[in-house]
């Protein structure tokens, strides 16, 4: 069993207080993705999970450990650094082999475990060389070898493939969940990466300035986002967020010009904000008026960059589409898919 329980962990550095009253249940064998934005305390929540950091209040528990005062090499945690960490005297296979060979596994067994994270992580060639004669990619291919040798009962990735390219990245993503599904262990993954963070995840976890945001499947996290603050970090390109005041079950914009807006438990005259998604607004006859910034075609989809009343909104669709900056549009928004929110509170208004 490796479920991982934290109750109101906090971090302190000084006076600096840098994680707070962290509440934290990973069953065994999930697949977590832990997103938020730099700084925010990612990287020290796993640290100290892994016993790498002190902690300044609270409980973590491993399965049935409680683990706050346990050394590292102890909690059976195999943990892969944003920053390699790789012994720079040692070879490529001897710093994959390094963990093994601490634990006098025997040389036949280890050959083996080597050789078979070399062919996943395309690293045979390099097996002799040593982490200075690596490139950045490399080097994180190595990282993760030394950890996919082992067989611990917790996994803890922090931004492992962010060096590498975009193809590599979608290999060793799917290499990533085929060993999280073979060896059965818990996974706690950190990314700055969207795709990652909702293709990867049971459940996502969104930190914000050193507390739990909001937690949820990738599912509920994007069709129901608690705060501005998850709606704007959660999906690519961003939720549009369009300010304005409740009247008469419309938004009202500063220019006078109204929006539709969803049934919530919003207040006449309160100070809310009306959040959509690019996919969820589409161009459409007959539909507001508005004007084209720009279009960005990214290959599979095209980005309407749009303004009307003062508000510039984004709008993502399949269709090829092309238009001057300055051409007229007119936009229609899904109204089963828009997001209510408390200006003031930052929280959702959705009844
Ligand atoms: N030894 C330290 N002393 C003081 N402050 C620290 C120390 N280590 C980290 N911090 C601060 O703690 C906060 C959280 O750092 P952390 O590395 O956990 O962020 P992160 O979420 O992993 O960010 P990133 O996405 O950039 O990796 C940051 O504001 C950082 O400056
Ligand atoms: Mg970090």
């Amino acid at each position: 069993m490796a479920s991982v329980t934290m109750r109101g962990v906090r971090k302190d550095y000084g006076p600096l207080n840098i994680l707070r009253d962290i509440d934290l249940d990973v069953a065994d064998q999930e697949f977590i993705t832990l997103v938020g934005p730099s700084g925010c305390g990612k990287s020290t929540l796993l640290r100290m999970i892994a016993g790498l950091e002190t902690i300044s209040g609270g409980d973590i528990s491993i399965g049935s450990d409680r683990v706050n005062d346990m050394p590292p090499m102890h909690r059976d945690v195999a943990m892969v650094f944003q920053s390699y960490a790789l012994y720079p005297h040692m070879t490529v296979a001897g710093n994959i082999s390094f963990g093994l060979r601490l634990r006098r596994v025997v040389a036949e067994k280890i050959a083996v475990a080597v050789a078979s994270a070399a062919a996943v992580l395309n690293l045979g060639q390099l097996l002799e060389r040593r982490p200075g004669q690596l490139s950045g990619g490399q080097r994180q291919r190595v990282a993760m070898g030394r950890a996919m040798v082992r067989n611990p009962r917790l996994f803890l990735f922090d931004e492992p493939l962010s060096n590498l390219d975009a193809k590599l990245r979608v290999q060793m993503r799917a290499e990533i969940k085929a060993l999280h599904r073979r060896l059965g262990s818990t996974s706690i993954y950190v990314t700055h990466d969207q795709v990652e963070a909702m293709t990867m995840a049971d459940r996502i976890i969104v930190m914000n300035q050193g507390c739990i945001e909001q937690q949820g499947t990738p599912e509920t996290l994007y069709d129901r986002p608690a705060s501005l603050f998850v709606a704007g970090f959660i999906g690519s390109p961003s939720m549009n967020l369009i300010p304005g005041t409740l009247q008469n079950g419309r938004l009202v914009l500063a220019d006078g010009a109204t929006l539709p807006f969803p049934a919530s438990a919003a207040q006449e005259g309160q100070a809310v904000t009306l959040g959509i998604r690019p996919e969820h607004i589409r161009p459409q006859p007959g539909g507001l008026a508005a004007d084209v910034v720009d279009v960005e075609p990214t290959g599979v989809d095209t980005l309407i960059l749009c303004r009307f009343s003062g508000v510039q909104v984004i709008a993502s669709v399949r269709d090829r589409f092309r238009a001057l900056p300055g051409t007229p549009i007119a936009l229609a928004f899904d109204e089963d898919k828009l997001h209510a929110f408390d200006t003031a509170t930052g929280k959702t208004l959705r009844q």
